[in-house]
């Protein structure tokens, strides 16, 4: 096993040039593969919500459930951070709910760190949180849990306000303390100025190559089935048939069963 990754890991891999890797898990096998793997960062996103609960937003996962996830991730991970989302209405409500939340998040998700959506009153609980010791990544364009108010999951930051206004809750996010910055659906070239701007790592989801690392959810990596792949975004590249591989595997067991062959002499007690 490479040298386990803490905090302080990302700023140097961004200092070095060298491109931070980040994907999703929500249980222990994928968990394991990952780490086994040397991906840098194992995101325990709230995307668990429409990609493993199946439901059409994040909007409905709860504490308990992140933290139930966080738990069972946490076992499989050795080297990679250990990062569990914040979901909705578990920081946006105030500063101490937001700092109770991620006290949880640490103490019975075994989160190394936490993420949280969107600037504004994000701010006052990001200071809180790094000042209780908790790391926090931030996360702003394309922020899943604000779907209602974006009109649905589409590309942020096109026209100039916008731009200018994600480049302002950037410089501020950094300033509370966050130790890094996904930026999801955003134009490339707002990702690079950004990314320039900032001293803290960026990790880019649909924002081009410019970020100092970048993120993607693993089931979307793999080929797997969700809720969402129906209208798979372009930023997405499929890197396997996972799901057509479980079918081909599991065609053959029922063939298998139904003809008598399995289980046959080799996997039968005499
Ligand atoms: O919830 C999630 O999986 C995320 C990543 C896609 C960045 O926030």
């Amino acid at each position: 096993m490479q040298s386990k990754i803490r905090v302080p890991d990302l700023q140097a891999l961004q200092a070095e040039g060298m491109p931070i890797t980040a994907l999703t898990a929500y249980d222990y096998s994928s968990a394991r593969i990952l780490d086994n793997a040397g991906v840098d960062i194992i995101l325990v996103g709230d995307s668990l919500g429409t990609v493993f609960q199946g439901q059409e937003t994040t909007l409905a996962v709860t504490l308990d459930e992140m933290i139930y996830h966080a738990r069972i991730v946490s076992r499989a991970v050795r080297r990679g951070l250990l990062v569990v989302d914040m979901p909705f209405m578990s920081y946006q409500t105030s500063a101490r709910d937001a700092l109770v939340a991620a006290g949880r998040l640490v103490k019975e998700g075994n989160a190394e760190a936490v993420k949280l959506e969107g600037a504004g009153y994000s701010l006052e609980a990001v200071r809180r949180m790094v000042d209780a010791g908790i790391p926090v990544m931030g996360h702003l364009g394309l922020t899943p849990q604000s779907v209602h108010a974006m009109g649905g999951y589409r590309v942020q930051g096109r026209g100039k306000k916008d731009a200018e206004q994600l480049h302002e809750d950037a410089k501020a996010l950094e300033e509370a303390g966050v130790f890094s910055l996904v930026l999801e659906g955003i134009p490339e070239g707002l990702a690079e100025t950004v990314s320039s701007a900032l001293s803290i790592p960026t990790i880019g989801i649909g924002a081009g190559k410019h970020c100092n690392g970048q993120i993607l959810v693993l089931q979307d990596v793999l080929g797997l089935p969700t809720r969402e792949a129906q209208v798979s975004p372009k930023f997405v590249k499929q890197f396997a048939d996972i799901e057509g591989e479980m079918t081909r595997a599991v065609s053959e067991y029922i063939e298998e069963v139904q003809s008598g062959i399995f289980p046959g002499k080799d996997h039968t007690y005499e």
